[in-house]
């Protein structure tokens, strides 16, 4: 990192708009913080204001997608991505400043996602947040990429804890009540695939492309769901868990079995994968929902969250919307942008640690592996993203 640069270009801003606050004072104060995202693909930079009612706003939030450099491979290249992130962070840093219209020294403190994600990535992000936060005196919050995602609902729409959550992308897809910052219990999880790899295989199968929820998702809304009756895998047992991956292969033998596939069959696999997908996550989050609503005072509203990538899909967010009015829950969903990574998850994840403690210290390591749920027993299958 150019902190040379940095100061060249910033330094008059900086003074500008310093502020005058006293960091981690018992008063609730208004933090602004620098929010850096790197784990996967995007380089997500990204500056949040927080008030000190807990309401939350988006100065900028600058996404720079790798999709183009891992296209050939039908996959995220781990050291394609991490040296992407070093390519463009300083440049992205500086831009997300700008378009906030705030210096260095404005900031009250600088969030990075610490894992859990692809290390080499992570580094390039938690590496420049510490330099930052070293050349700026501000603190530094290591922030876990699921309570990003998780935390995001409060940003968007100030949802008040506790509430059940869906939490579904690339990587990862667990239910959990959410119980306050860095308070989370794993109600259930996938045992195999995350639901976003299932969406990504099943594009890559049908050479629909990466990454493959958009495209699943556009090829199935022109599709006939109930051509191919694939399987509702764990449907009917009591746990809230999932399984995605019998899904895949029960996909795979459908495609062969038609091959070679014309444009319609592809959409009608789309559309049966998806309904497959929909009627499990409805059956699931009902169990989830009921243990849920068990687990809380008789005053307490329903509240149910869904975030991470698969979030942004529409017959999905459907789907839900439709359960949560049958069983009297209270259903927030952050717009699709915000549910696909990017760096306000991580700096209002940082701002809302902040508001409640200090920083973490300059040596915090970057980790592969951070579950939200440390003391929740290890399933089979947990993935490398978030
Ligand atoms: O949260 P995210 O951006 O990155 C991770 O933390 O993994 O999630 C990315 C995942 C990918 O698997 C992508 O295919 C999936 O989310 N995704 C979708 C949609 N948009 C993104 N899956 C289904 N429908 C979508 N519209
Ligand atoms: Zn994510």
């Amino acid at each position: 990192m150019n902190i040379f640069r940095f100061e060249r270009n910033i330094a008059i801003k900086s003074i500008r708009y310093r502020k005058n606050v006293t960091r981690n004072s018992a008063l609730p104060q208004e933090l602004i913080i620098l929010g850096l995202e790197s784990s996967c693909d995007e380089t997500a930079i990204a500056v949040v204001r927080r008030s000190a009612d807990g309401h939350g706003e988006i100065l900028s939030n600058i996404i720079l997608s790798q999709i183009k450099d891992h296209a050939p491979y039908g996959g995220v290249v781990p050291e394609i991505a991490a040296r992407a992130h070093v390519d463009h962070i300083d440049r992205l840093i500086l831009e997300a400043l700008d378009e906030a219209r705030i210096g260095f020294a404005g900031l009250d403190g600088v969030a990075a996602t610490s894992g859990p994600g692809l290390i080499g990535g992570v580094m390039v992000g938690l590496m420049s947040a510490k330099a930052i936060a070293l050349a700026y005196d501000l603190p530094l919050i290591g922030v876990n990429h699921l309570e990003g995602h998780a935390l995001t609902v409060r940003l968007t729409n100030a949802v008040e804890f506790p509430y059940l959550l869906l939490l579904a992308s690339g990587g990862h897809t667990q239910l959990l009540t959410v119980y306050g910052v860095g308070q989370y219990r794993r109600i259930g999880a996938t045992l195999d695939d995350a639901l976003g790899e299932a969406y990504d295989k099943t594009a890559k199968l049908l050479s629909l492309g990466f990454p493959g929820g958009p495209a699943v998702e556009a090829a199935a809304m022109e599709g006939d769901p109930e051509r191919f009756a694939l399987p509702r895998p764990l449907k009917g047992s009591l746990e809230p868990n999932f399984s995605f991956s019998g899904l895949k292969t029960a996909l795979r033998h459908a495609a062969q079995d038609n091959a070679p596939l014309k444009a319609q069959d592809i959409r009608d696999l789309c559309a049966s994968f998806q309904a497959a997908v929909t009627d499990v996550l409805s059956e699931k989050c009902a169990l989830a929902m009921r243990l849920h609503a068990q687990s809380l005072k008789e005053d307490t509203a329903r509240r149910f969250v869904m975030a991470g990538g698969v979030a942004a899909n529409t017959a999905i967010r459907q789907s839900l919307t439709r359960l949560c009015e049958k069983d009297g829950f209270e259903l927030t969903i952050p717009p699709p942008r915000l549910c696909t990574d990017n760096g306000a998850m991580i700096a209002w994840a940082g701002a809302e640690r902040l508001a409640l403690g200090p920083g973490d210290d300059l040596a915090i390591p970057a980790r592969a592996r951070w579950p939200l749920d440390a003391d929740a027993a290890p399933l089979k299958g947990a993935g490398v993203k978030a």
